[in-house]
């Protein structure tokens, strides 16, 4: 299973725009593909005291046990303020260590104006870092995204040719942890 996390929660977004588009280049080597929206989590109804093993609402625990078992997640990430929304850290802040994150095979995308989304995926890379995950190499950045994505297609001949990189790299990434029995759903 190979989940794609759509990092923002503002409805009609590009994330989640751009999650619908790279679905299918994962669905060539993964049997089961499935985005995670966040706009579809009710984070707002996530409280201080759902932190940890207490219960939390229905549709976030089911969206975490998904991660839990993920042979490999994708995160696109729109920059908000110089970074990634705080609805995603949010979410992020309620895995568990090390269960989630360690080992766990995790790419990026990033989106946003001038510089594509490069500060929110440093700022993930070091979260994800921090949690000692498995980082893709190959992270892809698309600028002015509001230029170039038009009635849910990428008017761009380069990120599109970027995007089928990533997804074939993130497919041989992860089998060769998993040939190594290295990846997370190995531990
Ligand atoms: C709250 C907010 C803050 C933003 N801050 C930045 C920013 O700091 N740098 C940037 O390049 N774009 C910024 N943008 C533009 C977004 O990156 C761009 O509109 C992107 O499409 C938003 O992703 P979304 O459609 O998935 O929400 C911001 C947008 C929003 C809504």
């Amino acid at each position: 299973m190979f989940y794609i996390i759509s990092g923002t929660n503002r409805p009609n977004s590009r994330s989640f725009e751009i999650a619908k588009l790279v679905k299918p280049l994962y669905e060539k080597n993964f049997s089961k593909v499935e985005i995670i929206n966040l706009e579809d989590l009710n984070l707002n109804q996530l409280q201080n005291s759902h932190y940890g093993d207490s219960p939390k609402p229905p549709e976030v625990s089911s969206a975490i046990e998904k991660l839990d078992a993920s042979q490999g997640l994708l995160v696109v990430c729109p920059e908000y303020n110089g970074s990634m929304p705080g609805a995603l850290k949010y979410f992020i802040d309620f895995w568990s260590y090390p269960k989630t994150f360690e080992y766990r095979p995790v790419g990026f995308i990033g989106l946003g104006g001038q510089f594509g989304g490069l500060r929110p995926v440093e700022h993930l890379q070091q979260v994800f870092g921090y949690r000692n995950s498995f980082i893709l190499p190959n992270r892809v950045f698309i600028q002015n995204v509001w230029s170039v994505l038009k009635d849910g297609k990428i008017e761009n001949e380069t990120i599109n040719q970027l995007l089928k990189e990533q997804a074939e790299k993130f497919s041989l990434f992860i089998k060769g942890l998993e040939q190594q029995k290295l990846s997370a759903n190995f531990l």
